[in-house]
């Protein structure tokens, strides 16, 4: 164990771009919103200048409105990646800053439970605290554009307009909603993938997808990614799990944050106390015992088991009984001899254990199951979450996801996606330290 936490630590420092983290080379030569939030996680038990200097980094590419950006370009110069900062235009916003350049959506709000995380694991250290106290008002920020410009009609929850900005770009979750898009081929603007000259095809999102992924950027571009044109217009608008769950947690880490240094936290409050049940109320589905996606557009919940309801765990969301359904479920599985947790429903026709967020295990959903269950004292279910993942990174790899299926994992060397990957090797270095 003590090699794969040196393996981790050196991976992290590698990764480590002078002042902020890629997640891996050539295929995210940048820095990303959530994994900057799990890689401060890995950070902070061997340099917690660099933890901080990740986070502040990350929000260096905030908004004027608040909002944080799912892709910071620090460097103009690396031309690797699609699509780049160029083709997202993001200054057709009067609030996005021209340096760093920046994407022009966003992705999970991680922020405020990381930064609980670092308080919890370091409770004496001064520079966290002053770090926390100034990156404090940043975050409620940045909830606050979430909740004002994501939530128009008050609910409790708030929306995407594209699947990248849920983390889970290609899970079989947004079939429906994608091939609602028509591409009028005349319109759409030519562009070169990169990441499949990187990564194997048959591990990444298709043509098909990827055509209705720049065609929803598009649309954002066309709309200045103003919100109220976007939620109008956009074929794609979606309540998600993940996305909600995570802002969910992040509010009550903030809440316990605020409280511990004498702030403000009635805001923060108010948000939580309408978001919190009506996730449980709106998201949860009797008859497949978990959390669902809803669609806006089409105004129906999308039937699927997948990672995002099992997140709901790490926000404390569910009772005692939906928990435990959650639990039977990953128990489940790990009786049917899966690695837990795949990121889609194996027994649907579309779970495609390979190909990125069709069915393989993520490091960082894993993390989150496994504190998830903690809360609720599925110590026995918690650790197998933690063990298959320490196994596969022992046996394949520091990759970005892993096959889902121990027998065909079996046969294979590494795992999926790109390797050396910063938030598998923070996600697994933090659990290596853990008491
Ligand atoms: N995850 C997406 C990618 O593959 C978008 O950020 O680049």
């Amino acid at each position: 164990m003590e090699k794969l936490a040196a393996t981790a630590q050196e991976i992290l420092r590698k990764n480590w771009k002078d002042g902020f983290t890629i997640p891996t080379s050539r295929l995210y030569p940048f820095q990303w919103n959530w994994d900057s939030g799990f890689t401060a996680i890995g950070q902070c038990h061997f340099d917690i200048d660099f933890a901080i200097g990740e986070l502040e980094s990350l929000f260096s590419g905030q908004w004027e409105n608040g909002m944080l950006p799912h892709i910071i370009f620090h460097s103009q110069n690396e031309k690797t990646y699609f699509p780049n900062y160029d083709f997202w235009d993001a200054n057709v916003n009067l609030g996005a800053p021209q340096n760093p350049k920046t994407s022009g959506i966003t992705q999970p709000a991680v922020h405020g439970f990381i930064l609980e995380c670092l308080l919890e694991r370091f409770p004496e250290n001064q520079k966290i605290q002053s770090f926390a106290k100034q990156i404090f008002p940043k975050i409620v920020n940045l909830h606050r554009w979430f909740y004002k410009y994501r939530d128009p009609e008050n609910e409790g929850l708030i929306f995407i307009f594209h699947p990248w900005e849920s983390g889970r770009d290609n899970s079989p979750l947004w079939d429906e909603s994608m091939d609602r898009i028509v591409i009028d081929y005349n319109e759409l603007p030519s562009y070169k993938r990169r990441d499949t000259s990187i990564a194997p095809s048959d591990e990444r999102p298709t043509t098909h997808q990827y055509d209705r992924y720049v065609y929803l950027l598009q649309l954002g571009k066309k709309n200045k990614y103003d919100e109220k044109g976007i939620f109008e217009e956009s074929p794609f608008l979606i309540q998600d799990t993940l996305m909600n769950a995570v802002l969910i947690k992040s509010n009550q880490s903030l809440i316990n944050i605020g409280k511990q240094f004498g702030f403000d936290t009635g805001e923060i409050e108010e948000w939580q106390q309408q978001a919190k049940p009506k996730f449980s109320e709106k998201l949860w589905n009797d008859e497949l015992n978990t959390f669902t996606v809803f669609d806006l557009r089409a105004n129906h919940s999308i039937p699927h088991k997948e990672i995002g309801g099992l997140s709901s765990l790490y926000a404390e969301i569910p009772n005692s009984k939906q928990a435990k359904a959650l639990n039977d479920y990953l128990q489940n599985l790990h009786q049917r001899n899966f690695y837990v947790c795949p990121s889609f429903d194996v027994d649907s026709p579309l779970f495609d254990s390979k190909r990125y967020w069709r069915g393989p295990i993520w490091p960082q959903m894993n993390w989150m199951i496994y504190h998830g269950l903690k809360k609720y004292a599925y110590e026995d279910t918690a650790k197998i979450v933690k063990s298959d993942l320490i196994e596969l990174v022992s046996k394949h790899g520091f990759y970005e996801y892993f096959e889902s299926q121990k027998e065909l994992a079996a046969k294979l060397k590494v795992g999926y996606g790109g390797g050396a990957f910063s938030w598998t090797a923070a996600c697994v270095l933090d659990l290596l330290k853990e008491a």
